[in-house]
């Protein structure tokens, strides 16, 4: 039975009429084709998939549509202000965190989550915060060195 679904996404008013227990991922690709999150795993171990519900990290594969009425979603088409960068999306650039690009979506989202719970994080504390994201490619030094800088720039820019 399909039931009506209305949430937002990136400031956008969305409904959609689909099976309840479809993953909010499928929706956001291929319904509202929204195509950031990315499909890896399909099992909540990799984190590609990985948007923001409330501000929350947010395994979208795993996620039933049904779960997000009335809620607001984030995800990597949404994060930047017009044409400036979010300080976690420059960071990564400018650490050259990228290589294939399939694990950066999910990686900036859950830097932004972490960040914005923990401030001013201890190495320790972004490891353990990224430790659910896997990069295939391997770039774990750079991507850990970018969510240091994105630290560093939002705390300097809070004062
Ligand atoms: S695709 Fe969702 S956690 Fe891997
Ligand atoms: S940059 Fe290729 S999977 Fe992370």
């Amino acid at each position: 039975m399909s039931v009506t679904v209305t949430f937002t996404v990136n400031g956008q008013s969305r409904t959609v009429t689909t099976e309840p227990d479809r993953p909010l991922l499928e929706v956001l690709r291929e319904d509202l084709h929204i195509t950031g999150p990315k499909y890896a795993c399909g099992e909540g171990q990799c984190g590609a998939c990985t948007v923001l519900v409330d501000g929350k990290r947010t395994l979208s594969c795993v996620t039933p549509v049904s779960a997000v009425e009335g809620k607001s979603i984030t995800t990597i088409e949404g994060l930047a202000q017009g044409d400036k960068l979010h300080p976690v999306q420059q960071a990564f650039l400018d650490e050259g965190a990228v290589q294939c690009g399939y694990c950066t979506p999910g990686m900036v989202l859950t830097a932004v989550a972490l960040l914005d719970k923990t401030p001013n994080p201890t190495d320790e504390q972004i490891t353990e915060g990224m430790n659910g994201n896997i990069c295939r490619c391997c770039g774990y030094t750079k991507i850990h060195a970018a969510v240091r800088r994105a630290a560093s720039r939002m705390q300097e820019a809070s004062k």
